[in-house]
């Protein structure tokens, strides 16, 4: 993970490195720092843990100069300290990195074998002292950093400044992005064009493998292999507003108010409204003939790809496999001639579903990516990308991404159903129906936010909470495990109803909260028996369901909250939200950092 940023400029570099930093914070907050470059000289500014320390440490002792380097860092080798915090290097160079450079260890015997003494843990400290092994010896900074590319392995990004070189960067892209930034007179690098849009909403993206020398007017790229290359320089469409929580205490509060906006606009994108149809979306593939769909993601993104996977399964009839991408990509599956994989991701930059990516490039499937950011490495590495319309999501648990996600996935799903001819047009009229009810739903949902306060208020002291559900909706019992293990650090499982006989239900007594979706529909009757089970050997249930299912629930159940009453196919997408919400109010009444989780980041582009 961690976020990286760089600037030519013409006026103090270091307030707009911190604003920028401010923007990918989302990726990393451990540690962060800034490097610029003062008479020649590379000086530097760091502070552990979140920015606003940082931001007082330059207050006391300002950085002057027009040119450097920031970083905010998620730890990968090293502890969070001052100490290890980037940027890295000598008097010669400083470094900037995202990502990991595996063969570290075996680099830094060498160097210390020759001399260098290391200061910090980091892996980063290796490509550094490695640079500054050139310059010592007289090589310029072009040749010093293309030669010690060529030593490192791993996925990372790279920015580095120079000391005697003021006016230039030297960056680097090898599996984690890297953002060029053209402005008037000076130029800028960031680990994305979100960071970015303030200064130039003119961007140009590294490709895999590239490094480039970044001037003050103008950027030049070479590939692996030193040749000189062009890459395309693209408006992007992020805005450089400030991204701001408004009236909400919280990112996360604000993101889950946005559920009802962004399903209704990822819907727009997907449906037309007046003849009740999914519009073809563009494929690599013929939905009515594919033999096969794998669907990748990881965390959240995973739980809509197994949402999805029931709604292809049992509405197409599409066979259709999920995995979490790290595995995935490890498993060497055998793979269906002319088969199709679908990658699910809100950044478009998780390492490990970009490496599962390559994995089925390389056994001949098509490839799509279901994605949130229209720059990102996996839109731009599949055949055909599929766009969430939720926007910036800042808080680090993922909401609003989420149901964007499954309202894609559900469109894609009455689509191949048609397509394939497991349903009429008037099958497909009354699926779109309901699909377009939900922003409605959703909205009614989100008054309700008393009543999920009160069942906050009722497991905030629990140690273990079980999530229970059927169906299409035993992956959203995961994705409220999920969230509520995130940010309000309480053990939680998420289990298919039926399967708690087999072992979860010895965790059963009073302290356990088994929490329950189980609206009205085909599988009420099991999952209600399922619960009874738990209630009978003293668990403490609380039911989201319909006004139908309530009636059975209240029986035994020590609350029941009651959702809009909706057709089974688009429950999971609304019974997110309440779970979602729960682990937010639970978050909010414990106190933990809500938006910004022990721990976790963002985008995870380590493997
Ligand atoms: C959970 C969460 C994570 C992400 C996962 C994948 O709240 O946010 O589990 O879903 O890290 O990230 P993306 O979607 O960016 O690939």
């Amino acid at each position: 993970m961690c976020g990286i940023v760089g600037v030519v400029g013409q006026v103090e570099a270091a307030p707009r490195l911190l604003e920028a930093l401010r923007r990918l914070e989302y990726r990393g907050y451990d540690s962060a720092g800034i490097a610029t470059l003062v008479n020649g000289h590379v000086e530097r500014r760091r502070a552990e843990g979140k920015l606003v320390n940082l931001a007082n440490v330059l207050d006391q002792d300002p950085l002057p100069g027009t040119t450097g380097i920031g970083h905010t860092r998620w730890a990968t080798h090293g502890a969070p300290t001052t100490r290890n915090a980037h940027p890295h290097g000598t008097s010669r160079v400083s470094i900037v990195h995202n990502g990991i450079i595996e063969n570290h260890a075996e680099l830094r015997s060498e160097l210390e074998g020759e001399g260098a003494e290391f200061e910090t843990e980091t892996d980063t400290e290796t490509f550094a002292r490695l640079v500054d092994h050139h310059l010592a010896r007289g090589d310029s900074p072009e040749i010093a950093f293309s030669g010690a590319l060529k030593r490192v392995h791993g996925a990372f990004a790279l920015a580095a400044v120079f000391a005697g070189h003021p006016r230039k960067l030297l960056v680097a892209r090898q599996g984690a992005p890297l953002a060029i930034g053209y402005g008037e007179g000076e130029m800028f690098v960031g680990s994305d064009a979100l960071a970015l849009a303030p200064l130039t909403r003119r961007i140009a993206y590294l490709d895999e493998g590239d490094w480039a020398v970044v001037g003050e007017a103008d950027a030049q790229v070479f590939d692996a292999a030193d040749q000189p290359v062009q890459r395309a320089v693209k408006i992007t469409a992020f805005s450089g507003a400030a991204i701001g929580k408004g009236n909400y205490r919280h990112f996360m509060e604000k993101e889950l108010h946005e559920h009802p906006a962004v399903i209704g606009d990822t819907l727009r994108q997907y449906v037309d409204p007046a003849s009740r149809a999914v519009a073809r979306p563009q494929l690599p593939f013929d939905p009515a003939t594919l033999p096969r769909l794998w669907l990748s993601g990881c965390g959240s993104a995973f739980l809509v790809g197994q949402t999805a996977r029931y709604w292809f399964e049992s509405l197409a009839r599409l066979p259709t496999d999920c995995d979490v991408a790290s595995e995935l990509r490890y498993r060497d599956p055998p793979l269906t001639e002319g088969g199709a994989a679908m990658f699910v991701s809100q950044s478009g930059e998780t390492a490990d579903n970009l490496a599962a990516m390559k994995l089925l490039r390389a056994g001949g499937q098509s490839l799509v990516s279901v994605v949130n950011v229209p720059e990102s490495s996996m839109a731009r590495e599949s055949d055909a990308t599929l766009m969430t319309v939720a926007g910036p999501e800042i808080s680090v648990a993922s909401t609003k991404a989420f149901t964007a996600q499954l309202s894609v996935m559900a469109c894609l799903a009455i689509n191949f159903a048609r397509a394939r001819g497991a349903i009429d047009a008037a099958e497909e009229a009354r699926l779109t129906h309901a699909l377009l009810e939900v922003p409605e739903h959703a909205a009614r949902i989100l008054d309700a936010t008393a009543e999920i306060e009160a069942v906050a208020a009722d497991i905030l002291d629990a140690r273990d909470v079980l999530f229970l559900a059927r169906g299409s909706l035993f992956p959203i019992a995961m994705e409220g495990a999920l969230k509520l293990k995130e940010i309000s650090y309480i053990h939680a499982e998420g289990y298919a109803a039926g399967e708690m006989k087999h072992g979860p239900i010895a965790l059963i007594d009073s302290k356990v909260p088994v929490i329950a979706l189980c609206p009205s529909g085909p599988l009420f009757e099991k999952t209600a028996s399922n619960l009874q089970e738990a209630a009978a050997r003293g668990g403490r249930i609380i039911a989201f369901t319909d006004e139908d299912g309530a009636v059975a629930l209240r029986r035994f159940a020590s609350r029941v909250v009651v959702l809009p009453k909706v057709d089974p196919f688009v429950a999971p997408i609304l019974h997110t939200i309440p779970v979602q919400m729960l682990a937010y109010y639970v978050a909010v009444l414990k106190g933990t950092d809500v938006d910004q989780p022990r721990n976790l980041a963002k985008a995870v582009t380590v493997e």
